[in-house]
């Protein structure tokens, strides 16, 4: 049977934009018996480059490919959406950190927050633009004032779940398919806690497999907390190719069944799990049933892996505090 989704980008004409598109007109993500119509939106000025960027796509000729909207107006973006990807948003620079952006990004999120209104009723958000978490926070808000529920919001760590899982795997000397349940704890940030104590490799536990518990507890957390720093630094510009393979790597999963013995990460809306204050927009191990997803409970964490998330929880009340106006 052919089905049809209808997808908003926002920072369309950005450089994720650039990079997502093609994957998500070709197929790649919702698979080739689903027909695909994006809604492109970008800010005014950006207007002529996204009319560039479209022209590519006509020129790419999907098959799949409906119909494409290019507009300025957050409420045509969202009209009838069933996936809304938020990466209209400034990028850091070298020296930033992702929250100083937190003042000029986060006014974003009110409007589109608002909206959302207009998606359709099984509209998902994945919120890329950082800081992502506390973005999807406000984003999270303002739509669901206006009916959406809540639950259907994340905040992206594929990205991050992607980095720890080829640091793992380069280390053991193994593909990355068998790296399993890596969970990334908290915020989208330099004080996210990747668990290698519950991650495994081909089903036996990463720490038995590595066995260098320094490195585990060191180098690799923070490899993983500056990845987004380093590629900044050597390239001049924040990451693209590897944040829009992640955010087609999310919505890949939402929509599918996660693998029982597996799990995802994805900042989304605690409930109080694990001691994370109910409301935030947390980091946690996910499972999906394809089309809802819910917190996988019973994680054993060590005083170790407690000590750090209590660390990225305070960083995410503190950004709450500092947007307290927009929500
Ligand atoms: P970019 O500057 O290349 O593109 C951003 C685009 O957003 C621009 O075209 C800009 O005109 C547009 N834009 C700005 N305000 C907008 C608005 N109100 N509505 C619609 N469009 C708007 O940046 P990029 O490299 O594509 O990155 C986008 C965001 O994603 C940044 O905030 C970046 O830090 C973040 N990011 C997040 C992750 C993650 O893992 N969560 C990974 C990489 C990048
Ligand atoms: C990343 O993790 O690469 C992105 O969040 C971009 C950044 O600012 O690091």
């Amino acid at each position: 049977m052919v089905r049809a989704v209808r997808v908003a980008i926002t920072g369309a004409a950005g450089q994720i934009g650039y990079a997502l598109l093609p994957r998500l007109a070709s197929g790649a993500v919702f698979g080739p018996d689903t027909r695909v119509s994006l809604n492109l939106l970008e800010i005014t000025p950006a207007l002529p480059a996204l009319d560039g960027v479209v022209m590519e796509l006509d020129d790419c000729a999907f098959p799949l490919l409906d119909e494409i909207v290019a507009t300025d107006k957050p409420e045509v973006a969202f009209e009838g959406v069933n996936w809304a990807l938020l990466v209209g948003a400034k990028p850091r620079g070298k020296g930033m950190e992702r929250g100083d952006l937190i003042r000029e990004n986060g006014p974003i999120f009110v409007g589109q927050g608002k909206a959302l209104a207009r998606a359709a009723d099984d509209v998902r958000v994945l919120v890329v633009g950082n800081p992502a978490n506390t973005n999807c926070l406000i984003a999270m808000t303002h739509a669901s004032r206006a009916g959406v529920p809540g639950e259907r919001f994340h905040a992206m760590m594929r990205l991050d779940q992607n980095r720890a899982k080829a640091q793992l795997a380069s280390k053991a000397g193994v593909g990355v398919a068998a790296v399993t349940n890596m969970a990334i704890w908290g915020n989208h940030s330099a004080t996210q806690f990747p668990d290698a104590e519950n991650a495994r490799i081909n089903q036996k536990p990463c720490t038995e497999v590595i066995g260098h518990v320094s490195w585990l507890q060191n180098e690799f957390i923070q490899i993983v907390q500056q990845r987004g720093a380093a590629v900044i630094e050597a390239r001049g510009q924040s990451s693209a190719a590897s944040a829009a393979n992640a955010a087609v790597d999310h919505v890949i999963s939402m929509e599918s069944e996660t693998a029982a013995d597996d799990w995802v990460s994805a900042g989304v809306l605690s409930d109080g799990s694990y001691g994370i204050e109910a409301g935030l927009i947390f980091s946690f191990p996910v499972r999906s049933d394809g089309k809802r997803c819910s917190i996988v409970e019973g994680v054993e964490l060590s005083d170790f892996a407690r000590e750090k998330i209590e660390a990225t929880l305070a960083e995410l009340k503190e950004e709450k505090a500092v947007v307290a106006d927009l929500l």
